[in-house]
């Protein structure tokens, strides 16, 4: 295996950013890892293109600023709409996005693939181009707006959710196509038969090659306010961990 002792930077609009890092953590302990969430800009879901591009940029200038080349965009909501420009405005820097890494993963052609997102991800039709490049041709879109809002305020999201997957249940995968989404997983399961996918084991597989031959080390940082984050990560995710400020 390729080891190495390159900085991976994982970049979230906010705290779903947290579930991918807590799994990378976990599975890869010898991960260097910088986990920026751009808390004072989110939610991004509902927001137009062009603010987060804007947003976008700002969070990449931060970490090149930092010397991290290589980076993750764990953010679905992202990936669907600012790949192009960050890509255009930073060509020396790695950025690695998570609707390609998630459907350069997927077999299965006559499976039919159902992706949840938000609203902007939804609007791009990224995934449902993404998987068509790659010969999944029956692929259902479904926006769930509301669902990021639950979760952030950690309310129950069981009513709202059985209701809006009704219309796919007739879909072999679900695609939870949002950062957030992992989080209430058991509650996807129970309102859902199939397989679902969610972006962390697709994230797990290409930086498993990133492992280093010493003890990793983990940063997480937040452009919104260090103590309020941590505090939401107790309760989301019941680790205490330091929290940076920008
Ligand atoms: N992190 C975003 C995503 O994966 C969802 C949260 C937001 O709306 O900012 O799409």
């Amino acid at each position: 295996m390729m080891r190495n002792n390159k900085t991976i930077g994982l970049f979230d609009s906010g705290l779903g950013g947290y579930s991918v890092f807590q799994y990378l953590k976990t599975h890869l302990p010898s991960l260097n890892l910088v986990l920026y969430a751009d808390q004072k800009n989110a939610p991004y879901g509902n927001q137009s293109d062009q603010a987060i591009i804007e947003h976008t940029i700002h969070a990449m200038a931060w970490f090149e600023a930092q010397g991290i080349t290589d980076i993750v965009i764990a953010c679905n909501t992202v990936s669907s709409i600012a790949m192009a420009a960050i890509s255009k405005v930073y060509p020396a820097l790695n950025i690695m996005g998570i609707i390609d890494l998630t459907t350069s993963q997927m077999t299965g052609t006559n499976d039919t693939v159902a992706v949840v997102s938000t609203l902007a991800t939804h609007r791009s039709k990224a995934y449902t181009k993404s998987l068509h490049a790659r010969g999944i041709y029956n692929v259902v879109s479904l926006p769930l707006g509301d669902l990021v809002n639950y979760i952030e305020n950690m309310e129950d999201p069981s009513e709202y959710l059985q209701k809006a997957l009704e219309p796919i249940q007739e879909a072999t995968t679900l695609i939870l196509g949002c950062t957030h989404y992992p989080l209430i997983l058991d509650t996807f399961e129970r309102f859902f038969d199939g397989e679902i996918v969610d972006s962390r084991e697709p994230i797990y597989k290409v930086l498993k090659h990133y492992e280093s031959n010493q003890d990793g080390f983990i940063r997480v940082v937040t452009s919104g306010n260090p103590a309020i984050m941590r505090e939401q990560i107790k309760a989301l995710f019941l680790e205490d961990v330091e929290v940076e400020g920008v």
